[in-house]
């Protein structure tokens, strides 16, 4: 048997901003975890089950483009196997699915790095970012790579798309406070609308995407410095963008409203928007209160993370 695991993520500052060339920070979530075990199979075919989104199917009998199916033929195409072997594929995740945590991404990496050693072809971290690329097109049609590439390295990283990824080094940890509204959002219609806004006014746009690419750098230097309760205000700057992108929802306004007032440094929603997750900024005396709050605001669920 071959099992792996992968972390979620969230995006700290950059998001949407990201597809089009400005850099954004993410960092993993290790609380929440997608898990995959390849068995070898007395019955012939490859038998996927994920109990978790009700499927329970035959690799043959899946779309092409259904991106479980598509990482199975990719990888055992590219690895030369033929014919497919004999095999049971488990996928269970504590990730909630669309809603900025990136489960789609973490339970592509979970199943190359699983299928991979169970075939005897281990790969580089490198190789399994390219494979897991490829799935994330299927998931969004024009994703930056971001959420493939923190989830893949499981380090805090600093990312240009296709330009550069770095990992980040944090100066001095720091707590955050992720509240989920509850409503799941696919990222591919919020990254749809704000290209349909880009392609109206691209002069506009291209400024606001030039503002959160400041913040993400600016924001870069504060960690590596060891400064974060600085950061707080640079998550204010950012929501305010992301809500004139259109990409926030009252509920998301109503979660970052709630840690503010409890005492939070900065907040902000993270990830595709529109529903999903939101973040804010505490320090270890503050974060059980700010979830308290953030949950009786109405999250369904809240996970404190210390970054570095
Ligand atoms: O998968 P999410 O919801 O964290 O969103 C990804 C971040 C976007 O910048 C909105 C899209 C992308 O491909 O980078």
């Amino acid at each position: 048997m071959s099992i792996s695991s992968a972390p979620g993520k969230i995006i700290l500052f950059g998001e949407h901003a990201v597809v089009y060339g400005r850099p954004a920070l993410a960092i993993p979530v290790m609380q929440v975890q997608a898990k995959v075990e390849v068995t070898g199979s007395s019955r012939p075919g490859i038998r996927i089950a994920a109990p978790g989104v009700e499927l329970d199917a035959e690799l043959n009998t899946l779309p092409s483009d259904h991106p479980l199916a598509a990482v199975i033929h990719n990888l055992l195409f590219s690895l030369g196997i033929s014919p497919f072997p004999a095999l049971e594929i488990k996928i269970t995740s504590t990730i909630p699915v669309a809603s900025g945590l990136g489960s789609g991404a973490a339970v592509s990496v979970a199943l190359i790095r699983a299928l991979a050693s169970f075939l005897g072809r281990p790969l580089t971290d490198e190789q399994v970012n390219a494979f897991a690329y490829e799935i994330e097109k299927l998931h969004h049609g024009t994703p930056s790579g971001i959420d493939n590439t923190v989830i893949t390295y499981a380090r805090p990283v600093y990312f240009i798309k296709d330009h550069m990824m770095e990992t980040l080094p944090v100066g001095a940890p720091f707590t955050l406070v992720i509240g989920d509204t509850g409503l799941r959002a696919p990222t591919k219609e919020s990254v749809g609308d704000v290209r349909r806004l880009w392609e109206s006014d691209k002069h506009r746009w291209e400024q606001v995407f030039d503002a959160v690419g400041r913040i993400a750098e600016s924001a870069r230097r504060i960690i590596e410095a060891g400064r974060p309760q600085e950061l707080g205000a640079y998550m204010d700057q950012n929501h305010a963008l992301l809500q004139e992108m259109t990409v926030s929802s009252p509920e998301l306004d109503h979660l970052v409203e709630a840690a503010r007032k409890a005492g939070a440094l900065g907040a902000k929603m993270s990830g595709g928007g529109r529903g999903g997750n939101m973040i804010a900024l505490a320090t270890p005396t503050t974060a059980e209160g700010i979830a308290a709050s953030l949950r009786a605001a109405g999250a369904k669920n809240t996970i404190i993370t210390t970054v570095g």
